[in-house]
């Protein structure tokens, strides 16, 4: 599928989008490990999620609804799985592959986990070396732990690991490792990264303790499944909420995401760069902060973006570099090295495809430099099979003159499928070739 989109729209109105998608992930596997049943209601039904529960299914967990919003767990009560009879295919999903590699480190069998080019392109070893240390034995190729991973667990041993780069997906893995462990697992993180796990784990029963920069789980933990209402996607609304942030007269409002302080660095972004961010009606779903956002906006100026914000704007990243190509002044994104080991090295993907819309980019090694104030040219652009590139260089198009075809858009069913819709019901001219 191609994106063929036309510039010069003006975003207005309400949206929706569907839920989180690392909200959705963590609610299956921890209710696959909990005793009894756990009801997961606006559960995201797209490819990545899909490929948590079809791994889940493969060790011998019963979920209901699997391809719906709303989702049954019946938990397994422990470290209780059965051993698979085929690999686990994780696809495109590095969060399926690195929290399930943390609970399989509780499972003595052997499993073996795959995914497709993308994600056997991706370092596991931030996962695999912690999870030694603590009693699994783990296999992959090359010094970087590349899938396919080969691993078998054992009885684990706790430990207290400080982690080398802000990653929610190895820090959870270590926690869910930790919950089987005997004593207490702690984990220490340069930047405070995406705290889900940390929550949700709160909400199952477990002893987590956070304090400053460090977790603390105790175990042997025992979970008791609970029921959850996912909050909306914060990372897919962000498509939107940046696009209007860039067009004059544009005004939109996200309804119920989640603004959990680890996902909402985009906002802090944007009203930095000149646009106005309203945070109402804010309350509680699932442990989580959910707000409606709605962004009005004007004349944007460029930015720096770097340290603490970066883990906290991570999946966002693209999509800002997209609007910053027409800010006034420029933009530094740095210290976002982590961006090269995402589902395309999202550094080099922007950088290429934002020059062929005419924008002015260069490439850093942790970053990039937008020089801004560009008229955007219409162009054909590559996703590198990437989602969020994918929907960031739509957004871009948004902001070019012309016709801007994004190629090889099927991507977007990794976590938004609805994403041409719901551009559409805000003005915008998108269509699907
Ligand atoms: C995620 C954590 C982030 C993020 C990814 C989802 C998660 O990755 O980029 O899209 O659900 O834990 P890292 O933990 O590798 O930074």
């Amino acid at each position: 599928m191609r994106l063929k989109v036309f510039g010069h729209a003006k975003l207005r109105g309400d949206f929706s989008v569907p839920g989180d998608k690392s909200i959705s992930h963590r609610a299956l596997l921890l209710g696959a490990v909990a005793e009894g049943e756990t009801l997961v209601e606006n559960c995201l039904v797209a490819e990545d999620v899909l490929s948590t529960a079809r791994c889940l299914q493969g060790l011998g967990v019963r979920i209901e609804g699997v391809g719906t919003t709303s989702v049954k767990v019946h938990g397994v009560g422990g470290a209780n799985f059965s051993a698979p009879t085929s690999h686990l295919d994780c696809g495109n999903s590095g969060t399926t592959m690195r929290l399930l590699m943390g609970l399989l480190a509780a499972h003595e069998f052997e499993s073996w986990l795959t995914g497709d080019d993308s994600l056997q392109k991706r370092p596991m070893d931030r996962v695999a070396i912690p999870l030694q240390r603590m009693g699994a034995k783990i296999e992959g190729r090359t010094e970087r732990f590349l899938p396919p991973i080969r691993m078998s667990g054992a009885k684990l041993r706790p430990i207290e690991w400080a982690l080398p780069v802000a990653s929610a997906q190895a820090k959870s893995a270590i926690l869910l490792a930790g919950l089987f462990a005997d004593g207490t697992t702690i984990v220490h993180e340069p930047a405070p990264s995406r705290d889900h796990t940390e929550r949700m784990l709160q909400a199952f029963g477990a002893k987590v303790f956070v304090r400053g920069l460090t977790v603390t789980v105790v175990g042997p933990a025992k979970l008791r499944g609970t029921n959850l209402v996912v909050p909306n996607d914060p990372s897919s609304a962000a498509f939107f909420l940046c696009a209007a942030a860039a067009m004059t007269d544009a005004e939109v409002t996200a309804l119920g995401i989640s603004v959990n302080p680890t996902r909402t660095g985009y906002l802090e972004v944007l009203r930095r760069m000149g646009a106005t961010v309203i945070v109402h009606n804010e309350r509680t779903q699932a442990g989580e902060p959910v707000a409606d956002v709605t962004v009005r906006g004007g004349k944007l100026s460029g930015v720096t973006i770097a340290g603490e914000l970066v883990p906290r704007t991570i999946d966002e990243l693209p999509v800002l570099a997209a609007i910053a190509t027409v800010a006034e002044g420029t933009t530094i994104i740095k210290d976002a090295q982590e961006l090269r080991v995402k589902e395309s090295d999202r550094i080099a993907a922007m950088v290429n495809e934002l020059r062929k819309l005419g924008a002015q980019v260069e490439e850093l090694p942790d970053g990039m430099v937008i020089q801004g104030s560009s008229k955007l040219c219409g162009a054909e652009v590559e996703s590198h099979g990437d989602h969020r590139i994918a929907m960031a260089l739509t957004i871009a198009g948004l902001l070019a003159e012309g016709e801007t075809i994004v190629n090889d858009a099927n991507c977007v069913a990794i976590s938004f499928p609805q994403f041409p819709q719901v551009l559409a019901s805000l003005g915008a001219e998108v269509e699907m070739a």
